[in-house]
């Protein structure tokens, strides 16, 4: 038969397969993992290659438990909605298990298939969130329009009267008129977002983020800790430099806000690049994630349904605008913001796509 050879054609299989794929060894030791599990678990197959399959969980007695009956009986499981902390990152993953003894394998070993579920949950999630952000640019668009028409008018027309003034004196109100005029102004076109379309260009992301860090720590002091995860075989990334750091340094700024009152206050940086993964409901070949956590206290419950709207804020002297822009930013290129908050862990997932979108 002509063709390629099987094995190739297996390797592209289990390289592009979206089940993670695991292979343990008698000892539960890893044999194997396909680029989804490795994702998934956030490890590489070539530093997981023969470690414990537990040492890349967290909490998982229970689970390494149960591989090992069923490698003593051999005899293969499933299981539904398993929760599984992954020990690099603390993600939190939900998962359907499919275990299989490989009886036919030269010693005894374990075929674990996991089925991401947090990733259908994300897309429905995802795809709410896309609409939402729609129908709130649109409100604000429409709004912006009717305040900024008679607030020109409205300037216009208390600088005639500040020139017709006959006393002088009564000038510090009419400047009063002019100056508040020009701060609805302006906060209404930082409403708005910025309203250059993207001038996309090849971008090192982590200049940028390097510049929010700096710009951050600058402004927060030497005792805010920066940690740094970058993968540095990153392509770079097709897009509008300034606006992007604006966006990055928003969510940056936050997190240093946030972490005012923490001990020990620690942001970490960490970007990746994913294969296949989807952002709402579009598969992309290749999709940058930047992920930006910090120890605080978390999101205030009461706000983590809306925190990317428009005005809204947890902090008195906040005007609530940073993540809503930072939202139209990264949706204007393709991609999307996510945020996950627990008390001291909290974490905003930046995705992007770093290919042109795909079908399939
Ligand atoms: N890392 C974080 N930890 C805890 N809460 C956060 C975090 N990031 C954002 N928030 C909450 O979300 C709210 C909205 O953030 P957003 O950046 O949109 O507005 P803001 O920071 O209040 O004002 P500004 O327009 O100056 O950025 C914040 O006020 C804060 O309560
Ligand atoms: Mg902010």
């Amino acid at each position: 038969m002509n063709g390629p050879p099987v094995r190739n054609m297996l390797n592209a299989i289990l390289d592009h397969q979206t089940t993670s794929v695991v292979m343990v060894d008698e000892d539960l030791r890893v044999q194997y993992l396909n680029p989804a599990a490795e994702f998934l678990l956030a490890a590489s197959f070539e530093r997981a290659r023969g470690e414990r399959l537990g040492a890349l969980l967290r909490d998982s007695d229970a689970f390494i438990g149960e591989l090992s009956g069923a490698l003593r009986r051999s005899q293969g499981y499933t299981r539904r909605q398993l929760k599984l902390v992954t020990a690099a990152q603390h993600q939190r993953l939900t998962v359907d298990l499919t275990v299989t003894p490989l009886s036919d394998w030269e010693a005894p070993a374990l075929l674990l298939e996991l089925l991401p579920l947090d990733q259908v949950l994300r897309v429905h999630r995802e795809t709410q969130q896309q609409r939402v952000q729609e129908t709130t640019r649109e409100l604000v668009r429409g709004l912006a329009h009717e305040i900024k028409n008679p607030l020109g008018g409205l300037r216009g027309a208390a600088q005639l009267l500040d020139r017709a003034l006959a006393a002088p004196e009564l000038s510090e109100y009419t400047q009063i008129i002019i100056e508040e005029a020009d701060r609805l102004r302006s906060l209404v076109d930082r409403m708005l977002g910025p309203n250059k379309t993207p001038q996309a260009q090849p971008t090192n992301i982590h200049r940028l983020l390097e510049r929010a860090r700096q710009l951050t720590q600058a402004e927060h002091g030497e005792g805010l800790r920066f940690l740094r995860d970058y993968d540095p075989s990153l392509p770079e990334l097709s897009c509008d430099p300034d606006q992007l750091m604006q966006a990055l340094l928003n969510i940056v700024q936050n997190a240093a806000e946030a972490l005012e009152h923490t001990e020990r206050p620690t942001i970490t940086l960490r970007t990746r690049a994913l294969r296949q993964a989807s952002i709402g409901q579009q598969r992309h070949r290749l999709v940058l994630r930047i992920d930006i956590f910090d120890n605080g206290p978390g999101v205030p419950a009461a706000l983590s349904d809306q925190l990317f709207y428009p005005m809204v804020s947890g902090r008195a002297e906040g005007t609530g605008l940073g993540l809503s822009i930072a939202q139209t930013i990264v949706g204007r290129h393709g991609g999307i913001i996510e945020c996950d908050s627990h008390p001291g862990d909290t974490r905003f997932t930046l995705s992007l796509p770093l290919e042109q979108p795909h079908d399939g």
